[in-house]
């Protein structure tokens, strides 16, 4: 059994009740059971969610140890947290993928959101289809020719 790590930043538990015209009103729940269904039989799907900077980076440091590819939307700490983006690079640098995923895209929207600082460390980027954009991220992840290693 495979595993793909789906790390959600802060208030995305809000999800649901957040801003629904900009995330939607499914919940983390939803994007939980949608994941795992579109997940072939032999990965597994361990979707967190946390509001705390430094639990979000000691995941990344155990996806690290354990060699588990990373779906990241680091929400907020996109625009500005570089503790963030050193965990990342940690990821992409081990030769595991990291896709950096948002459900709006943050390039139509405020200014401040234009930056991430996160996406010079990520395997790629997929922003602006909601939940869409983790089950094309799962989909690379779970098929690629590197197996869910960042090598070309
Ligand atoms: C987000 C975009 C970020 O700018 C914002 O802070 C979020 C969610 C997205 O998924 O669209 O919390 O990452």
């Amino acid at each position: 059994m495979r595993t793909v790590l789906v790390l959600n930043g802060p208030n995305l538990g809000r999800l649901g009740s957040r801003e629904p015209d900009v995330y939607g009103s499914a919940d983390l729940d939803a994007l939980r059971a949608l994941l795992t269904e579109s997940a072939p039989n032999d990965v597994s799907v361990d979707l967190r969610q946390t509001d705390d900077e430094a639990e979000l980076i000691h995941w990344l440091h155990a996806a690290v140890d354990e060699r588990i590819p990373v779906i990241l939307n680091p929400a907020a700490f996109t625009h500005y947290s570089y503790a963030l983006r050193d965990a990342a690079a940690l990821v992409t640098k081990a030769g595991l993928t990291l896709v950096e995923v948002h459900l709006s895209n943050p390039h139509a929207r405020e200014t401040f959101r234009h930056t991430s600082v996160v996406s010079a460390v990520a395997t790629g980027v997929i922003a602006g289809f909601g939940f869409d954009s983790y089950r094309l991220a799962l989909d690379f992840v779970v098929n690629a020719r590197s197996g869910g290693s960042n090598a070309p």
